[in-house]
């Protein structure tokens, strides 16, 4: 089999002496929708956090296309390829739409040594702008400003900006989280209409979402791995239904 494209070996993240990460070992397989599930604190995110490099982990090792990136910066992860979803808060409410997704493209590209770039330089940035919201939905709503988006759309934003890096790996976290019914199925075709050609690695709550859309899924719990496999195998399996029970809501 070939080799993965992510893996993680023993990775420990401490806050203070606790550790949110106590060892995790995983593996995704390049070209997968890989779920990340588990109870409140289990360190789902904490994990987000070390493989995008907003987290340092203290042990271990984290291995992006063979390369180890444990202490690389997240700009210089994201330029290798792996982009997680930025939150809600990182969107600038002022700015139009179609700027927030242009400020993200500058943002890895040499424009923004620049102080401050002008609208000229910045125009040449304007078709994989839009082409990146072409593929959220959000074509409509190019010029207006970011704020004036319903909660669904934002996060459709949010997609567009990861998105527009290219990226061949994807770290969503909580893309459903807070939606109703209408926006967590349009979210679910959007993460099936963009998944080929990329590998998609996902946090989620709603199990509904994960069997539909997901090849392999890994449970945490307390900052390990607590089973790993197919979404039947994990929803059958007695640890997971005790964690689940026992650990707070799913
Ligand atoms: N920056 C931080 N400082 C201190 N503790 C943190 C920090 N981030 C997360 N934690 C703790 O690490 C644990 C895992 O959190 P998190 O990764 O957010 O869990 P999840 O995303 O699975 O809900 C929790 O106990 C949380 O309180
Ligand atoms: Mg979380």
């Amino acid at each position: 089999m070939a080799e993965p494209i992510l893996s993680t070996r023993d990775v420990v993240v401490d806050y203070a002496g606790f550790h949110a990460l106590d060892g995790v070992s995983l593996d995704v397989r390049e070209g997968t929708v890989h779920a990340i599930i588990g109870p409140n604190g289990a360190g789902k995110t904490t994990f987000f956090n070390a493989l995008s490099g907003f987290a340092r982990a203290t042990q271990g090792s984290i291995r992006f296309t063979g390369i180890e990136i444990g202490g690389l910066d997240p700009a210089a992860i994201a330029r290798m390829g792996m982009v997680r979803s930025f939150q809600i808060s990182s969107i600038f409410p002022h700015l139009t739409v179609l700027d927030n997704v242009k400020i993200a493209l500058q943002a890895r590209t040499s424009l923004s040594r620049r102080l401050v770039a002008s609208p000229k330089t910045t125009a040449v940035l304007d078709d994989p702008a839009r082409a990146a919201l072409a593929g959220v939905g959000l074509v409509d709503e190019l010029d207006g400003p970011a704020a004036n988006l319903p909660y669904g759309k934002k996060r459709s934003l949010e997609l567009a900006i990861a998105l527009s890096q290219d990226p061949r790996v994807l770290l969503l976290d909580e893309p459903t989280a807070g939606m109703g019914i209408e926006d967590i199925d349009r979210t679910v075709e959007l993460i099936k209409a963009i998944a080929p050609g990329r590998t998609i690695v996902l946090v989620e709550h709603n199990l509904r979402v994960v069997a539909d859309l997901c090849d392999r899924v890994t449970v945490m719990q307390r900052g390990k791995v607590l089973v790993e496999g197919s979404y039947d195998e994990v929803r059958s399996d007695e640890r997971v239904v005790n964690a689940y029970l026992g650990g707070g809501h799913a």
